[in-house]
C-alpha cells in the first residue's frame, strides 16, 4: 500500500496540440493572438462578459469538433493498467483525455462546464455562453461563464495535488511550458520530495534543465513507448499495479 499515487502526471497544450486545440505560448497560440487579461480575467469579463463569451464559445466550437490522440489513449491505457497508481493532473479544460477513457483532475477547470458568476453553480454545457440565459439554480440571468481558472483565481484540486506530489515516486510534465504557476513548479517539488521526474515535450521549454530526463518529439509518438516502459517501471515497483 501506498500514500498515494505511484506516478503524477501533469499535462498541458501540448498534449491536445495534434487533436487541434491550439496552445497559449507558442508562435500563433492563443496568447499570441488575444489579451489574456481581456479574456482570462475575472476583470476582463467584469469589463466585456460579451468578448469573453465569444471566446471560450469559439473554443467550445473547436473542442466540440476535436477527437482524441494517440496520446489520450496511451495515458488511458496506463491507468488501466495500473489502477490507483497513476494521478493525472491536467491544465487542459478539454475533455479528450475523459473521452479517451482516462480520469483527470482539471485544475484549471472545464470547458464543457458552465458557472453562475452569481451563484457559483456549475452545469455540464456544451452549448453557447449567452447573456440571455437565466441560470438554473438562482434564476439570474447574465452570469453565465465558462468554469474555467482565470488568472487571479486559484486552481482547483490544490490540496490533493500537493498530497500526491509528496508521495509520488515518479512525476512526468507532457506538453506543458511550465510557465504557469503554480502547475511550473510541481516538478521541482516532486523531485525535492524524492520523484524521478521527466519531462515529455516537443521542445525544450525553460524549465528542462531540473529533469532527470527529457524526451523530445510529438505527444502521440512519444506517449506509447513511454507509457510501455512506465508499466513495466510500475509493475516492478514494490507495490506493483
Ligand atoms: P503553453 O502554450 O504554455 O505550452 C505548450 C507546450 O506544449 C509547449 O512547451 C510546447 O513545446 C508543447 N507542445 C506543443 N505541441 C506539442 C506536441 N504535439 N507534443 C508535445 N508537446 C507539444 O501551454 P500550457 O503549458 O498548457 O491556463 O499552458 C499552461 C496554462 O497557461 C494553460 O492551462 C492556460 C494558459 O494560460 C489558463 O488559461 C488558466
Amino acid at each position: 500500500m501506498t500514500d498515494g499515487p505511484d506516478l503524477v502526471i501533469l499535462t498541458g497544450a501540448g498534449l491536445s496540440a495534434e487533436s487541434g486545440l491550439g496552445t497559449f505560448r507558442e508562435k500563433d497560440g492563443l496568447w499570441t493572438r488575444h489579451d489574456l487579461n481581456d479574456v482570462a480575467t475575472p476583470e476582463g469579463f467584469a469589463r466585456d462578459p460579451e468578448l469573453v463569451r465569444d471566446f471560450y464559445n469559439a473554443r467550445r466550437a473547436n473542442l466540440r469538433e476535436a477527437e482524441p490522440n494517440d496520446a489520450h489513449r496511451a495515458l488511458a491505457r496506463l491507468q488501466r493498467t495500473c489502477p490507483g497508481q497513476v494521478m493525472i493532473v491536467t491544465q487542459n479544460v478539454d475533455d479528450l483525455l475523459e473521452r479517451a477513457g482516462a480520469e483527470a483532475l482539471h485544475m484549471h477547470g472545464e470547458l464543457f462546464k458552465t458557472r453562475c458568476a452569481f451563484c457559483e453553480a456549475v452545469r455540464a454545457d456544451k452549448g453557447d455562453l449567452t447573456a440571455a440565459e437565466a441560470c438554473p439554480s438562482c434564476g439570474e440571468a447574465g452570469g453565465a461563464r465558462p468554469d474555467v481558472v482565470w488568472f487571479g483565481e486559484i486552481p482547483m484540486f490544490m490540496p490533493q495535488i500537493e498530497a500526491a506530489l509528496e508521495h509520488c515516486r515518479f512525476f512526468a510534465s507532457i506538453g506543458t511550458s511550465g510557465a504557469v504557476w503554480p502547475a511550473g513548479g510541481f516538478a521541482a517539488q516532486a523531485r525535492r520530495a524524492g520523484a524521478r521526474i521527466v519531462e515529455l515535450n516537443l521542445e525544450a521549454t525553460e524549465i528542462s534543465e531540473i529533469f532527470h530526463e527529457t524526451i523530445r518529439g510529438p505527444a502521440s509518438e512519444i506517449l506509447p513507448p513511454w507509457v510501455e516502459e512506465m508499466e513495466g517501471r510500475l509493475a516492478r515497483s514494490p507495490w506493483g499495479c
